[in-house]
């Protein structure tokens, strides 16, 4: 094989309370072509004067994990990045890039590596699975670490469900967001959080979304982030005014997420118009869930 072309999903990680465990992937795609020849990347869409253009790139580096992985040496590849994920604002840009990366190396190689595979290289290089698992396997995804090994469990999440995206126009380094975390939390907090997280999954499981907006409140990370996203209570009380059953900050943010099933336009307009009366610039868009996760687009 001397070319490929792969899509990668945008996920939105966390939900609340299962901070780095639990992720969702959503039909908001990046597409990446790598061919045999000379080293070059080249960006359109999101991220173009932000993503590296050097071997510092995530494509880069998910790619050679493969070889690494399979004790070949990579030969030398261009890289053609269309991106619609929006960069670094905590809808899984570094995730998508990791992982197509890494499944462009699996087709390339020959390795034509398994999900689970793919998963354990992808969490070890992003260091937690809540992004990646859902860009692989796509839907609704439970991550986590068990003697050395990553376990992905998937969630039913009915087709009816749509997440309502408010994207900031700014960036949030998730490293940096990651350092300004405590590093320890009480045991209430954690009770608090344990219970939501068993709340949340069971909502999914039930398809019973009335208890949502308690079950997408944490004590682990967003207290310590929603003081950087501006207008952050107006928008959440704005989606909840329009009909959203649970809202949370996607990833380490910016962007702040509303899980709605029905309602969408008017939970998008009113998360809009919280941001507007805050005078919050960004974008508000209704993006349905994606049940497949990264595939091969096309090869030759
Ligand atoms: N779980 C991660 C975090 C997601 O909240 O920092 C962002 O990579």
């Amino acid at each position: 094989m001397k070319s490929v072309i792969i899509k990668t999903p945008a996920t939105t990680a966390n939900l609340g309370p299962g901070f780095d465990c639990l992720g969702i992937a959503l039909d908001l795609w990046n597409e990446l072509k790598v061919t045999e020849g000379d080293f070059s990347i080249e960006i359109e869409g999101e991220g173009v004067n932000q993503i590296p253009l050097d071997s510092r790139n995530l494509i880069v580096t998910g790619l050679e994990a493969v070889f690494n992985y399979i004790g070949k040496k990579p030969k030398k590849y261009s890289y053609i990045c269309n991106n619609k994920i929006p960069f670094s604002r905590g809808l899984g840009s570094s995730s998508a890039a990791i992982v197509s990366g890494l499944l462009a190396g699996s087709v390339l190689s020959g390795a034509n590596l398994d999900k689970e595979t793919l998963v354990n290289l992808a969490s070890e290089i992003e260091g937690h699975p809540d992004n990646v698992a859902p860009a692989i396997y796509g839907g609704f995804t439970i991550g986590l670490k068990e003697q050395n090994k990553w376990i992905i469990d998937e969630v039913s999440i009915s087709k009816e469900v749509n997440a309502i995206l408010f994207i900031p126009n700014f960036y949030i380094d998730t490293h940096q967001s990651r350092s300004n975390l405590p590093e320890n939390i009480s045991r209430s907090d954690v009770i608090y959080n344990i219970a939501r997280v068993a709340l949340l999954i069971n909502s999914f499981n039930k398809q019973s979304f009335n208890l949502l907006n308690i079950a997408t409140k944490d004590k682990i990370h967003q207290p310590y982030r929603s003081g950087n996203i501006p207008g952050y209570q107006s928008i959440v009380k704005g989606a909840i005014k329009g009909g959203a059953n649970g809202v949370y900050i996607s990833g380490s943010g910016p962007t702040i997420v509303a899980i709605t099933r029905g309602k969408e336009v008017t939970v998008r307009y009113e998360m809009a118009e919280a941001a507007r009366l805050s005078q919050v610039e960004g974008e508000s868009i209704i993006v349905p869930i994606s049940d497949t996760g990264a595939f091969i687009d096309s090869y030759e």
